[in-house]
């Protein structure tokens, strides 16, 4: 697991430019941040690479020759420290709404979760094979009001979860990023309902002034977990919430 001593050097910004307050403030915290000099080092494309190393210590849901699909992948660090574990025999799927630039040996999807079609061209891409594990790392547009971001959040995971039910083999494992908020606790009933073993975990990486922390649900049990028979998980209801204006 990465660790950092706390006497990283103090950089400061240029004060002749001009930025925003929030920028500014943005800039000067990635630049001091250890885990974003460690990534650029490492050759990954995120700081986040780190949280998943260290959720996959702890839990070690995946392993060689593992069938990944990764939620919000973009720009590619979690893909890249799946394909690495899982090797030449397994596979990796990253989606996201953003362009990606490609990764060797893993397939990318551009879509949003929120659209059926994705749901399809993500079982195409699969084409009969179960996921072992499930990632998200999504995290909806923020709209600034924080219980709006948390609620979003947690509609788009009820809609990984569903999804799960066609495409996670039994036995498999459901990891994604939770924003603190009030309602986590009613996705983590939910996924008790159908996985044996089910906590929260926040990552050494993950910024301590986040509210975000992550959910690891393992040992997939299908036949507890209700009727998921309708293909794969229709949005309809997230649209139609989301442009209500919560
Ligand atoms: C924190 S970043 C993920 C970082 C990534 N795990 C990595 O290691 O590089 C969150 C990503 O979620 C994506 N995202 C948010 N909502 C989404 C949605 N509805 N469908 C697909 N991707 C989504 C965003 O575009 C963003 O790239």
């Amino acid at each position: 697991m990465a660790t950092f001593k706390k006497t990283e050097k103090i950089q400061k910004l240029d004060s002749k430019k001009k930025r925003t307050a929030s920028s500014r403030q943005w800039l000067l915290r990635q630049l001091n941040d250890p885990y974003v000099a460690k990534a650029r080092k490492d050759g990954y494309r995120s700081r986040a690479a780190y949280k998943l190393i260290e959720i996959n210590d702890k839990y070690k849901f995946i392993k060689k020759g593992c069938r990944i699909l990764d939620l919000g992948a973009a720009p590619g660090g979690w893909c890249q420290v799946a394909k690495t574990i899982v090797g030449q025999n397994g596979f990796v799927v990253g989606v996201d709404l953003q362009d990606m630039i490609p990764i060797t040996d893993v397939t990318l999807l551009k879509g949003d979760f929120n659209d059926e079609s994705i749901h399809h061209q993500i079982m195409n891409t699969f084409a009969g094979e179960k996921a072992d594990v499930i990632l998200s790392d999504m995290a909806a547009s923020a709209c600034g009001m924080t219980d709006v971001d948390h609620i979003r959040l947690m509609l788009l995971l009820e809609s990984v979860y569903h999804f799960s039910f066609h495409l996670l083999r039994p036995g498999g494992s459901f990891i994604a990023k939770v924003l603190r908020g009030g309602t986590e606790k009613d996705l983590l009933t939910q996924l008790k309902q159908s996985f044996a073993k089910v906590t929260h975990f926040k990552p050494l990486s993950s910024r301590q002034e986040s509210s975000e922390l992550y959910v690891i649900a393992q040992g997939f049990r299908p036949a507890k977990g209700g009727n998921h028979s309708e293909t794969p998980a229709s949005s309809d209801n997230i649209i139609n919430i989301n442009n209500e204006k919560l």
